[in-house]
């Protein structure tokens, strides 16, 4: 295991909530949390024993870039407040540098907002079965990474530990949620992809889908929370190279995922270690994504 990689930390000073698939997170109090992003990958839900290096700051820096980015359409969950005041000692300093993020505790709403921009990975598989994707019909003759007539909003539940996440109608999610608030999150959800993309084809990067998490802050008003347009959470292709009817070179875990349906895995843990030149490989493309979305300071300060 490469020795810069951090596959979970153990904080002594605060205690640990939870740890989800990749961060780990920490209590602050008890209105605030302290969210370190760690090195861990999961793909089909699985978490690989293997650690990508880089991958936890890149996903703290670009989710700290699009917060910034998105603010005025969305409030988030970021805390104004930095660590100074945490009883944390240096060696524990030294690891959260980069990768931690101090944020308000919200009620997470237990649904997971999907927009998908192009047609690819589950998405392609229900349309080339039966033309439908998630439940909304679409035209005949679309190939593999066409772009969709307009990007759709697919919700899916947030799958308990060990549990996959499913894709859910949106009568099934206004069940969970209430209809006000379920075309709230899907007006501002389409809202802020599109403003993604905007941004992101100024840097020759096309955002194919993406996922958001809201939670309700102490007003009741939606909070962007989690991680925002990272390449865990969505994924970034090359306009460049963009090909329907070919699979596009993708600058997140898509790689990951491809190399691991070649290889005779159940999707059910343990998963597969990595060998090295995947591993290098995620971590330049997780790298060369942060600079292009966040230019060229990304990562230097
Ligand atoms: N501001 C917040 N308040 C409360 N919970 C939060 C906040 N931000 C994020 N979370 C929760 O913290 C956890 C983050 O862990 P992680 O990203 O590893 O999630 P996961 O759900 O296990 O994996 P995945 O993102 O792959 O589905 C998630 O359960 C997320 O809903
Ligand atoms: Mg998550």
């Amino acid at each position: 295991m490469d020795d810069s990689a951090v596959f979970e930390t153990q904080l002594e000073s605060l205690p640990c909530v939870q740890r989800g698939k990749v961060r780990d997170l920490y209590a602050i109090g008890t209105d605030e949390l302290l969210m370190v992003a760690t090195d861990r990958l999961s793909a089909f839900d699985v978490v690989l024993p293997t650690p990508i290096p880089g991958k936890g700051h890149a996903l703290t820096a670009i989710s700290a870039f699009w917060f910034q980015h998105l603010r005025e359409m969305v409030p988030n969950h970021c805390s104004e407040q930095g660590l100074e005041d945490l009883p944390l000692d240096a060696s524990e300093c030294a690891v959260l540098q980069g990768r931690s993020m101090r944020v308000r505790r919200l009620q997470p709403l237990p649904v997971e907002a999907v927009v998908r921009g192009y047609l690819v990975g589950s998405g392609w598989q229900d349309y080339q079965r039966d033309g439908y994707v998630c439940g909304i019909k679409l035209p005949p003759g679309l190939r593999l990474a066409d772009r969709l007539p307009q990007p759709l909003f697919t919700p899916a539940t947030k799958a308990e530990v060990g549990e996959h996440d499913e894709n859910i109608s949106f009568d099934e999610m206004t069940a969970l949620v209430g209809i006000v608030r379920a075309r709230e999150m899907r007006e501002l959800s389409l809202a802020l992809y599109e403003r993604a993309c905007a941004h992101a084809k100024e840097q020759g990067v096309i955002v194919a889908d993406t996922k958001f998490e809201f939670g309700l802050n102490e007003q009741g008003a939606l909070t962007l929370m989690d991680e925002v347009l990272t390449p865990d959470s969505s994924r970034f292709w090359d306009a460049e190279h963009w090909k329907p009817g070919e699979n596009p070179y993708s600058y997140d875990k898509q790689y990951v995922r491809d190399w691991l349906q070649e290889l005779d895995w159940d999707k059910r843990a343990p998963g597969p270690e990595l060998p090295p030149d995947v591993v290098r490989n995620t971590t330049e493309r997780y790298r060369q994504i942060g600079r292009r979305l966040c230019g060229p300071s990304y990562l230097e300060s």
